[in-house]
């Protein structure tokens, strides 16, 4: 059956809008024409896939959020179009609801694709339980980004990450680029336990078990591991851990913890001559930055900076500040 232009643009349309509510984007514009397009069957798609879907349904979006998404909508559609009886309820229920624990999930789309979704629980607070570790920085999404770019990196080798926070790096690059193992770390319990729930959410099929420090997420083909990890306590940290790939996403933020994190990085350099370290930041304060350029030389540590023009299959902010360095060790 032929598919006229309007219906085309209506699918376009409500895609767009679905890719919205999943990625909790709320900065959008609704224009005369976009309204006129979001007809009842418009609004039943829109809710199927979104609020009746089966996703949604097992892991909630933050009601604050969904309220603020169906009120703007509804706004809109009732200067132009009948209204769809569910929007309302939808509206209602989430006005009721409070996210329990300030927890609700968030779902990343890769290549803008809902049917490729990596599902987060985290927070929308930047500070929680004194960690900044219980909600996805844009460091992270960039960080994932650019490994889905360049899976090659990642192939086939022992992967550690630093400072994981709620899991989204480490979770995105087990996904997509075919990693032998990797460990995801952070030196707070609650971080840790979240990490440990959105891998068993990502990857319901993989079996738990809990080693020494370790627990493990495995089966023939994959292998994620969660691990504390302190940066000021590297004496404690188990020798068999030599991972051939280091990452981290926003965890230069901080003077104080400049040294010892560069401690770290020389730890493992010092395990694996051979160690690529990549970490990805939002520069928010130049002089923290470069005092971790200037921790780094000081460790005998070389580093480059990587090129990050644009989105490519995750969506992040562009016009933030940003850096990707590669580190390595001077000393072979
Ligand atoms: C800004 S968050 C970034 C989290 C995650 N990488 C992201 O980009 O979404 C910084 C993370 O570093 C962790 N962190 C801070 N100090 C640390 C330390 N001394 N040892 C290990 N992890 C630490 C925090 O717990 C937190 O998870």
């Amino acid at each position: 059956m032929m598919t006229t232009d309007f219906e085309e643009c209506q699918k376009i349309s409500v895609k767009k809008f679905i890719q919205y509510f999943y990625q909790g984007n709320l900065n959008f514009t609704l224009l005369p024409e976009d309204v006129e397009k979001m007809d009842w069957s418009w609004q039943q798609q829109f809710l199927d896939a979104t609020v009746n879907s089966k996703l949604i349904k097992e892991y909630p979006i933050s009601s604050k959020y969904a309220s603020l998404f169906l009120k703007k909508i509804i706004q809109h559609l009732e200067q132009n179009q009948e209204v769809h009886d569910e929007l309302y309820e939808h509206l209602c229920t989430s006005m009721n609801n409070i996210d329990r624990d300030g927890f609700s999930y968030r779902h990343y789309l890769i290549g803008n694709d809902i049917n490729n979704v990596v599902t987060i629980k985290e927070t929308k607070n930047m500070v929680v339980n004194g960690t900044t570790g219980l909600k996805t920085w844009e460091a992270a999404l960039m960080l994932s980004d650019w490994a889905i770019c360049n899976k090659n990196i990642f192939l086939n080798k022992n992967v550690l990450e630093l400072g994981s926070g709620v899991g989204f790096t480490g979770i995105t690059i087990s996904k997509h680029c075919y990693t032998k193992s990797i460990v995801l770390t952070d030196c707070h319990n609650d971080v840790l336990k979240t990490i440990c729930d959105n891998i068993q959410i990502n990857f319901p099929h993989l079996q738990k078990e809990e080693d020494k420090d370790f627990t493990w997420f495995n089966d023939q083909d994959k292998s994620l591991g969660v691990l504390p990890l302190d940066w000021n306590a590297i004496d404690d940290l188990t020798e068999d851990l030599v991972p051939d790939v280091l990452i981290g996403a926003d965890i230069v933020y901080d003077p104080s913890i400049l040294q010892p994190l560069s401690n770290v990085i020389r730890t493992f350099c010092n395990r694996n001559g051979k160690l690529e370290v990549y970490i990805a930041s939002v520069i928010r304060n130049e002089d923290t930055f470069n005092g971790f350029l200037k921790t780094l030389g000081e460790m005998e540590l070389n580093y480059e900076t990587i090129e990050l023009p644009k989105c490519v299959h995750i969506e992040w902010n562009e016009s933030i500040n940003r850096s990707l360095l590669k580190i390595n060790s001077k000393l072979k």
